[in-house]
């Protein structure tokens, strides 16, 4: 696929050394993303954590969220790098974090700062050196479009925005956390509301996206459909 690109660039089995996985709040894209960089041998990129991780700081050193030169210098000087198991943690700054990324306030502000040009510039470009190499999967809105337009596989993941609330009420309180279902929907409204109209990379499927509907399917449903889908494109056999 893309010959070139995936000749200079460390690939898997299947000959797919970049794949790209956007989708609004809570589509699956990080349970469908691991799975699927496990199935292909490639590593996983949560661009969202990203995103996550300087609200967190902003949230942490008292800038305003509606300060958009003061959300673009902190995201200029504190470098965001992925750690743990499956990028399920970063350093940014001093400071490790993982689970006070996904609590609700930062939830809440998330798609305020995300939608901060300034902010964006500097993900994007950490993102671009980190996917360099290739051998990787990386989830998020604009990855398609714009942080990785060239990606061998593009995914675009899709479901009612009542399912999706559904299923990140289910993981809350599977966490233990008590919320209320329509809290949950409100909140997942208000985020692709934002994400969906913001000027700077909005969230969109790219033209050259596989759609795939995920409302009915399992997370392993979806694996195996992306799993089909590589071998229609590469004839190739089990990735
Ligand atoms: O997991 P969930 O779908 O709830 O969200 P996420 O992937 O963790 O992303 C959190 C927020 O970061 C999104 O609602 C977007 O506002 C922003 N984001 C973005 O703008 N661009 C990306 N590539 C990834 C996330």
């Amino acid at each position: 696929m893309r010959g070139q690109m995936a000749s200079k660039k460390r690939e898997s089995s299947s000959g797919v050394s970049v794949v790209a996985i956007d989708g609004p709040v809570a589509a699956g894209k990080t349970v469908v993303g691991r799975a699927l960089a496990r199935r292909l041998g490639l590593n996983y990129l949560d661009t969202g954590l990203m995103y996550r991780a300087i609200t967190w700081l902003a949230l942490q050193h008292g800038t305003p969220i509606d300060d958009e030169g003061a959300l673009g210098a902190l995201a200029e000087a504190h470098p965001v790098r992925p750690t743990g198991q499956d990028s399920d943690r970063v350093l940014v700054g001093e400071h490790q974090v993982g689970p006070e990324l996904r609590e609700s306030r930062v939830n809440r502000q998330v798609s305020l700062v995300a939608r901060v040009s300034a902010v964006r510039r500097a993900l994007v470009r950490q993102q671009r050196v980190l996917a360099a190499e290739g051998g990787i999967v990386v989830a998020g809105r604009d990855i398609g479009t714009v942080v990785l337009p060239d990606a061998d596989l593009k995914v675009f993941l899709s479901a009612s925005p009542e399912s999706r609330a559904g299923r990140r009420w289910r993981e809350m309180l599977a966490q233990g956390q008590t919320v209320d279902f329509q809290q949950v929907l409100r909140e997942t409204r208000a985020r692709d509301e934002i994400d969906c109209h913001r000027a700077d990379s909005p969230l969109v499927a790219a033209e050259d996206a596989f759609l795939l509907d995920t409302q009915d399917l399992t997370a392993d449903h979806v694996v195996e459909e992306i799993l089909e889908h590589i071998r229609e494109l590469t004839g190739a056999g089990e990735p």
